[in-house]
């Protein structure tokens, strides 16, 4: 069960914040771009929350696993898992599969991931959402990409990169 890959890919404010009334508060297209890079053509693993919140459902291009204790819940061209455990045993056994949120699902998903693809938004946000605490010393940073001032939103983020040291 503990044999796949999974990488969190999320982005998060300085203050840990990464939603507010289940909607993104912010608008990066460079973000949007790297996502859509990163995740295209693999899994990707999400919450029914966030499931929701998709502008567009499902998403292009990927397999999508959504986790609801619901098991009345079906979306379209979506597989259905009702806990951490059955999600894992869906995911694609040869390639990296990608948690895409929220705040519960990277909870629960973080000590069973390897790799974290973060960005870091140089910038406090009000939300009720967050991510977990990182704790450094468990993690290697093996990209690093600093974007300032960015003029199609108005502040600054890092794209980094964590491979567990473990691996
Ligand atoms: N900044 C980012 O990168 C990023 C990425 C993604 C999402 N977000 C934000 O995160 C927020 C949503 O996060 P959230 O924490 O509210 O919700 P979520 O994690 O997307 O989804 C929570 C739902 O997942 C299901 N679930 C959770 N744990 C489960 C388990 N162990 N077994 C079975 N089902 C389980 C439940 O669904 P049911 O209620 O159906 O049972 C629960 O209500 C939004 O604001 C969104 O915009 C931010």
């Amino acid at each position: 069960m503990f044999n796949k890959k999974i990488s969190i890919i999320v982005a998060m404010a300085q203050n840990g914040v990464i939603g507010d009334n289940n909607k993104l508060i912010w608008h990066i297209p460079d973000d949007l771009k790297r996502f859509k890079r990163i995740t295209s053509y693999h899994t990707i693993v999400m919450g029914s929350k966030t499931y929701q919140s998709l502008p567009v459902k499902p998403l292009p291009n990927r397999r999508h696993i959504v986790i609801t204790r619901d098991y009345s819940k079906a979306f379209d061209g979506c597989i259905m898992a009702h806990s951490i455990e059955e999600a894992i045993e869906k995911m694609d056994a040869d390639n990296e599969n990608f948690v895409i949120g929220g705040g519960e699902i990277y909870r629960q998903f973080l000590p069973f991931s390897n790799r974290i693809y973060l960005t870091r938004v140089l910038k406090d946000f009000e939300g009720d959402t967050f991510f977990p605490e990182i704790i450094l010393s468990e993690w290697i940073k093996v990209e690093e990409t600093k974007v300032s001032n960015d003029p199609k939103c108005n502040f600054s983020y890092v794209f980094e990169t964590y491979k567990r040291k473990d691996l």
